[in-house]
């Protein structure tokens, strides 16, 4: 048996002791904000495996020695954080955010401001579904009600594997589905092979998000102009009380006055001292 064999075996049965599990779970806390209780330890087992097959080491013993002890945590957090974010998104998921943001928001935000361009941040974009559904719904309500303006969409995540994903803007067909057909016809492109069941994004729609790795436990978001538009969905749920007061903060920062915030359904933004008034079910404008 080679050495990347015995490795695959051995590390298929492997578990990871109580101390390992702690020095991760606290790294993974304070460099992302996600919470790591001990009842996630076999997901958590799970996830690390494929990464130490690809990385071609034996236990979660060795790789946590690499980590903390061999000074391999500075090369390999960016995977270890890809690994264990969980990085679920669909187009046009919880699609009463898009019909608020055409109904109310933007007609709001155009006679408000008159920028030429608006400004719309995903901040937890995962690979590319939500910042592209954002740029359908903008193209679409555009050219329909104000072609004379032109909108930008930045999309962020703290995980390289999904910004790398977003940027090619290749999507099995399934994921897809959700489009409605108008709107695939004109912004996704079959394969020119028909067995690929995969279809991507057109070069002009791409051409109107922009990906870039940003951590919501930093301190100051980066973004530039404040946003109109900023949706931080189903990530909230993976931070403590604590952290999400942090998020949310620097969010209604990075936001215009009357600028619009959208959070998950299932996630909650009360209990926080923040700038923002309820509009809608998890909708929130900045005062
Ligand atoms: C479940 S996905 C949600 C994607 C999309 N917003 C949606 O609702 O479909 C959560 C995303 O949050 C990202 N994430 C987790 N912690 C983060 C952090 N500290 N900073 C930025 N993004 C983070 C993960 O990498 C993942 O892609």
């Amino acid at each position: 048996m080679n050495m990347t064999m015995a490795a695959k075996n051995q590390a298929l049965d492997d578990r990871l002791s109580k101390r390992n599990f702690d020095l991760l779970s606290k790294f993974i806390y304070d460099y992302s904000g996600i919470k790591m209780p001990l009842n996630k330890v076999t997901m958590l087992e799970g996830r690390l495996r494929r990464r130490l097959r690809v990385a071609g080491i034996a236990s979660f013993d060795g790789y946590c020695d690499y980590l903390f002890k061999q000074g391999g945590l500075e090369s390999e957090a960016v995977h270890l954080i890809d690994a264990v974010t969980t990085n679920k998104t669909d187009f046009f998921r919880e699609p009463k955010h898009f019909e608020y943001m055409v109904q109310a928001a933007l007609p709001n935000l155009l006679a408000a401001y008159a920028d030429k361009r608006i400004r719309i941040w995903s901040s937890a974009c995962s690979t590319g579904a939500e910042p592209y559904t954002l740029a359908m719904v903008m193209s679409e309500f555009l050219a329909a009600s104000a072609p004379e303006r032109d909108y930008f969409i930045l999309a962020t995540d703290l995980s390289t594997d999904v910004l790398q994903k977003g940027q090619r803007g290749i999507y099995q067909n399934d994921l897809l589905q959700p489009v409605p057909s108008d709107m695939m016809r004109k912004y996704v492109m079959r394969s020119s092979d028909p067995a690929r069941q995969e279809m991507r994004i057109t070069p002009k729609l791409r051409s109107k998000v922009g990906f870039a790795r940003l951590n919501l436990m930093d301190d100051r978001y980066p973004v530039g102009d404040p946003m109109h538009i900023v949706f931080c969905r189903n990530v909230l749920i993976y931070f403590d009380k604590p952290t999400q007061n942090h998020v949310l903060s620097r969010l209604c920062d990075s936001l215009l006055p009357g600028g619009y915030l959208f959070v998950g359904h299932s996630e909650t933004v009360t209990g926080f001292d923040l700038p923002i008034k309820q509009v809608a079910n998890t909708v929130f404008q900045r005062m």
